[in-house]
């Protein structure tokens, strides 16, 4: 298939970035995204012009780099899936494609499609974790957990950490992936002992780190590669509620 790209390229976070046009024939449609990035990188490198900056590591779904806003939606416009994982069967011969970074204040462009995420290690930092008392291994089966409750929990800690609910949000909130790492805790017994603190250490950074606010459009979950739910908002929102209500932190 011949497609023509329409990608973003920015030099570093302080100059100003503007669409450049590039043309790729026979490109195959068994091609991931990436790879058909990777042809057109080694076209540029031919010609002795610089590839284009782009973050990827797993290229399995896994890891949450492939960070890229294909034709206006996070990862492309097929549901579910990364970047990594899209093919170029979803698109037709002779597309225009447009690729850009995720936007989002807390998100800064370091250069053509990378931005820092590191405000997200930063909320995890301020709380996404539980404290454990190291001494013997434990049984693994001694604090029995119902399995509606692990589904629960897993499917909260499914969240990537790709920002792409950031990127969707009209208001560039985090709430979802906020909500996500403190759901995966607050419902399982392992996850009680932090859990107000939790609550407020991250939604306070979250804060600090300039994220919008969550006006409950929906956009987060429906662009979400691994469907995280909205009631994990409402989940956050009770917890943060209940904190505030009862401690004097933060
Ligand atoms: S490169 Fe790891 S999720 Fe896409």
């Amino acid at each position: 298939m011949n497609i023509t790209l329409k990608v973003w390229r920015q030099k570093n976070s302080q100059s100003q970035g503007n669409l450049m046009e590039y043309k790729l024939n026979d490109i195959s449609p068994d091609m991931s995204f990436l790879e058909m990035f990777d042809v057109l990188n080694e076209d540029l490198q031919k010609r002795g012009e610089e590839p284009v900056a782009f973050d990827h590591d797993c290229r399995e779904g896994i890891c949450g780099m492939c960070s890229m806003f294909i034709n206006g939606r996070p990862h492309g416009p097929q549901g579910y899936t990364t970047t990594c994982q899209l093919h170029m069967r979803v698109f037709n011969d002779g597309d225009t494609i447009y690729v850009e970074p995720w936007r989002a204040r807390a998100f800064p462009v370091l250069k053509d499609l990378v931005v820092d995420r590191s405000s997200f290690d930063r909320i995890v930092q301020a709380g996404g974790y539980i404290s454990v008392n190291t001494g013997s291994a434990r049984d693994a089966n001694e604090i029995p957990i119902p399995k509606e409750v692990q589904e629960e929990s897993m499917d909260a800690a499914a969240c990537i950490a790709c920002g792409a609910c950031v990127a969707a949000c009209k208001n560039a909130s985090a709430m979802l992936f906020v909500a996500a790492q403190v759901s995966k805790f607050a419902v399982l017994p392992q996850g009680q002992p932090e859990r107000q603190l939790r609550a407020e250490r991250m939604v306070a950074q979250m804060d600090a780190e300039g994220f919008g606010a969550c006006s409950f459009t929906g956009a987060c979950s429906v662009e979400c590669p691994k469907s995280i739910s909205l009631d994990h908002i409402a989940r956050l929102n009770r917890e943060y509620l209940g904190a505030k209500l009862t401690s004097n932190n933060v």
